[in-house]
């Protein structure tokens, strides 16, 4: 019966059943794309959360940061989102259900990637393959397709004079804060800042559970650099395989993936940057880490049309689940954009001053106006005129080659002669210049990765002669790390010593579920299928021998138990938990249990 059932429909069920996660405020009827985690969901979500943490902010020495999600209007106005982080809305003239045409087109054509498209083609799309409502078959062909902005909006205070909005991604908390984060970084360049938390948007059809959902958590790093001096450490992952699908391999009937190395992807010039393929390298190594099927994974170049308004290349880390290909993690070279635009909009410095190996001389124009008849002539505005002819003369040298000089403040042109702006160019010894860093992101899903780990984690066989489903989580992101349990409920020997062992095992850093009820197959079942990777079985056999008192260790996967002294056994745990020892290993020096022997 349950090789049916989708991957997609499993997962909802497990999800629903174990409580990995839920539609949120069920008690009122829910509100489309709002999931709450279950206590499951919410261990192997903040599991994945510290392995990204330790990976991309430990291990890089990077700076985490903590920003507020709602963030006032100016910060979207520079960072370009209240103009463009619109979706394709077409809205059903027969239901008013509002859909995103380009999914819309997606799911009923041939076409892969209509997001990249001109709004006409896709009216043209719907028009000519005569698309329909799929909530109630209503005709779309000749509605208008509206830019529908993805944020959500508030007012900050009472009254509605300072709006904000819900950030739609964590990365502009980074980067509004550059002037203060910079000096942690002692204002030298290359450094990396990074952020783990939610993010929202108000999306036309949200859908795949928590693949697309209104508020979700992202995991995003930014890297700021030099363009002209800084380099990756690419050696340390050159070697990394990776499956990569580039766009000039995209659209086209005989296009192919490129399996090769980080090194020769950089080298042959398949990824342009070598930061984007030095950050490719540690993401693979990464989704391997945390029990994502490699085989199900890859990296995809975005076409032109698709990158996001800030992206001069972009690559997406993408999971197949139940055929199709999900984007859980992006990594888009951003440049200056960013900075410079908040420098723009602000009055805060979004530059580093980057040193010359050697001091410079450099011929500098400059100006030296006559406060003596600026002042009497411009009066309060004399020194805002100055300012303007100082910055005029360095950005227009060739404009004081005329009789006057014509700056504008205040939205007023002034006009000096330009004796009196005292016009040289003069020679300067500069030991170094301020330049806008740039920026390379590498951007996680965080719910996305979750969904993928339970998708691919999902397993069957037979044990025992019955069917068994488990779920193969890597011991780094599952919920519960050991299920420990007396083998039977009733002899206060076995429950004791299997409690006091609980204890000891929460003291060295395990999370520990204890279960005494029902037969210990139905035990072990339970914990196979949420993915705790361990079960310690406490029995009579391991009390009552004449050497040291044991205790069984059991691994998820391969049902195998071996049986291990309890003095040893946390180290034994912490040693396969870690990936230090293979469970071969213990195969090999203990004693293995029969299976069912504990039935
Ligand atoms: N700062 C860059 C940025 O936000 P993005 O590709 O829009 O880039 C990054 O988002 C990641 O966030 C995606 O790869 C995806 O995993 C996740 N994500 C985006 N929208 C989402 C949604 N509506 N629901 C769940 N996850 C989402």
């Amino acid at each position: 019966m349950s090789e049916e059932r989708t991957e997609g429909e499993r997962l909802a069920e497990l999800a629903k059943r174990r409580g990995y996660f839920f539609g949120a405020s069920g008690a009122y009827g829910g509100a489309a794309g709002f999931y709450t985690f279950g206590p499951q969901g919410a261990a192997l979500k903040s599991n994945v959360e510290d392995a990204w943490r330790d990976r991309f902010t430990v291990q890089e020495g990077n700076f985490e940061i903590e920003a507020p999600t709602i963030m006032p209007e100016p910060v979207f106005e520079a960072s370009g989102h209240l103009d463009g982080f619109d979706d394709m809305l077409v809205e059903c003239p027969e239901c008013g259900e509002s859909h995103r045409a380009d999914h819309l087109v997606e799911d009923n054509t041939d076409v892969e990637d209509a997001e990249s498209l001109p709004i006409a083609e896709v009216e043209e799309l719907i028009a000519d393959n005569d698309l329909r409502c799929p909530n109630c078959g209503g005709a779309l062909a000749g509605e208008e397709i509206e830019d529908f902005n993805l944020m959500f909006e508030t007012n900050i205070g009472p009254g509605s004079s300072t709006p904000g909005y819900l950030r739609p991604e964590t990365a502009q908390g980074i980067f509004v804060e550059f002037p203060r984060i910079k000096e942690y970084a002692r204002n030298s360049l290359p450094f990396g800042a990074t952020q783990i938390g939610r993010a929202y948007r108000n999306e036309i059809s949200p859908r795949k559970s928590i693949v697309r959902t209104r508020e979700f958590t992202q995991a995003e790093l930014e890297q700021f650099v030099d363009p002209e001096r800084d380099e990756p450490d690419l050696d340390s992952v050159e070697d990394v395989e990776v499956t990569l699908y580039p766009a000039t391999e995209q659209g086209s009937e005989d296009g192919e993936y490129v399996e090769t190395t980080v090194g020769e992807a950089v080298d042959e010039s398949i990824v342009g940057d070598a930061w984007i393929g030095y950050f490719l390298g540690i993401a693979q190594e990464w989704y391997e880490r945390v029990g994502v099927d490699m085989d199900r994974f890859r990296f995809r170049q975005h076409l032109a049309g698709e990158r996001a308004h800030y992206a001069a290349d972009c690559w997406d880390a993408e999971s197949e689940v139940d055929g199709d290909w999900i984007e859980i993690a992006g990594f888009a070279y951003r440049g200056d954009y960013d900075l410079s635009k908040h420098g723009e909009h602000s009055d805060d410095d979004f530059t580093i001053f980057r040193q010359f190996d050697e001091p410079k001389t450099v011929e500098r124009a400059v100006v030296d106006p006559d406060m003596s008849v600026l002042g009497p002539e411009f009066g309060g505005a004399a020194a805002d005129v100055k300012s303007a002819l100082e910055e005029l003369a360095e950005r227009d040298p060739a404009a004081f080659e005329s009789e006057t000089v014509a700056v504008t403040v205040g939205g007023e042109t002034k006009t000096v002669d330009a004796d009196v702006a005292n016009f040289r160019v003069e020679e300067q010894t500069v030991s170094g210049e301020h330049i806008t860093p740039h920026v390379i992101e590498p951007s996680f899903g965080v719910d996305r990765t979750v969904y993928t780990l339970l998708a691919h984690g999902y397993n069957e066989d037979e044990v025992d002669g019955e069917t068994r489903s488990f779920l193969s989580l890597s011991p780094t992101v599952a919920p519960t790390d050991v299920g420990v349990f007396p083998l039977v409920s009733n002899v206060e020997e076995l429950t004791a010593r299997a409690e006091a062992l609980v204890d000891d095992l929460r003291e060295s850093g395990f999370s520990v579920v204890y279960d005494d009820s029902g037969s210990i197959g139905r035990r072990y079942r339970r914990q196979d299928e949420v993915g705790t990777p361990f079960c310690v079985t406490v029995d009579r056999d391991g009390l009552e021998g004449d050497g040291p008192d044991t205790v069984t260790i059991r691994e998820r996967d391969t049902a195998r138990q071996v049986r291990v002294p309890i003095d040893a056994l946390v180290e034994e745990l912490r040693a396969v938990s870690d990936g230090e020892r293979p469970f071969d290993d213990l195969v090999a020096e203990y004693d293995l249990v029969a299976p069912g022997a504990d039935a």
